[in-house]
């Protein structure tokens, strides 16, 4: 497995592959990674005959206020969960090779940055959107690969493809979950042991509501109240949100019948954690 820093030299080599016939993934990470991220890796190699995998805490997706500098890093643990996944390389740019010094071009999707995570995090999907684009730029993969633990992420890039003509096919991966239900996050690591207990709310949440629906509640408003009644189990949790909204529009819905997903951000102690459930309609 190659460990590639600079641009250039990860050209080059998706050059090589492209011109040895072989179709390319791109796995897109921050590093600190779990079995979700190898989940899509995974997927990645059963689809595309070369794999790459970036590593990249980037800057313009955090907020002032937020864990940038203590966002976690296991770069030495990362390259080894990588290599024994199969990968062919990792891309891992230093900031300054991803920002060049007066960097001012930015990908906005406008309307969809400003929902869900990006009505509280603002930037935050501008910052996704525009670090993607330039992977895409670099890499150039036929396929790239993301987890539906990050819907909103997932509708933006997709919407970004879309708009802006990308030659890539987006493959959206299952929710990898621990045992209990909690879904893994490098931000998992954050938790105490109490804390993480009282994580489990958020799945417990989204289990209660999908049996609803499964039972034929199909109306937003009665299952949001479900929702804010399993929430309050755990009070000291904090909601950011809870929404049922179009998968790819995300504007809210008020019935499920044509499918929704169902989303929820919500804050245990200072870590901010998100999951969610897709309902695929009737
Ligand atoms: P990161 O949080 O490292 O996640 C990288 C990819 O792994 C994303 O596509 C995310 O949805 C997926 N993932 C995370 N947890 C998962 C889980 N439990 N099950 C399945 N997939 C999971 O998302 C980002 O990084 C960044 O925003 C990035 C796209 C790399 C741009 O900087």
């Amino acid at each position: 497995m190659r460990i590639l820093t600079s641009i250039a030299e990860t050209r080059h080599a998706c050059n090589l592959f492209r011109t040895a016939g072989k179709s390319l993934g791109l796995v897109p990470t921050m590093g600190a990674l779990h079995a979700g991220h190898l989940s899509l890796i995974h997927s990645a190699r059963e689809s595309c005959d070369a794999v790459g995998a970036s590593i990249f805490v980037n800057p313009t997706q955090f907020g002032p206020s937020e864990d940038f500098e203590r966002y976690p890093r296991s770069f030495e643990q990362d390259c080894r969960l990588l290599e024994a996944a199969g990968v062919d390389f990792v891309f891992a740019p230093s900031v300054a090779e991803m920002y060049p010094a007066g960097a001012s071009t930015f990908v906005e999707v406008a309307g969809l940055s400003d929902r869900l995570d990006g009505a509280s995090r603002p930037g935050h999907f501008r910052g996704v959107a525009t670090v993607v684009a330039k992977l895409f730029h670099i890499v150039t993969p036929d396929r790239a690969f993301f987890g539906q633990k990050d819907a909103a992420q997932v509708a933006i890039l997709k919407k970004m493809v879309r708009d802006l003509a990308f030659p890539v096919e987006i493959r959206v991966c299952p929710i990898v979950r621990e045992p209990d239900g909690l879904a893994l996050s490098s931000r998992n690591q954050y938790l105490s042991r109490e804390e993480r207990q009282r994580a489990l709310v958020l799945s417990r949440t989204l289990n209660t509501v999908a049996e609803r629906v499964h039972a034929g509640e199909y109306e937003s408003a009665a299952l949001r109240e479900e929702a804010l009644r399993v929430l309050r189990q755990e009070p000291s949790v904090r909601l950011d949100y809870f929404a049922i909204v179009d998968p790819d529009t995300l504007e809210a819905v008020a019935d499920l019948r044509q499918g929704a997903l169902i989303a929820v951000a919500a804050s245990v102690g200072t870590t901010r954690l998100i999951d969610n459930f897709l309902f695929g309609g009737l």
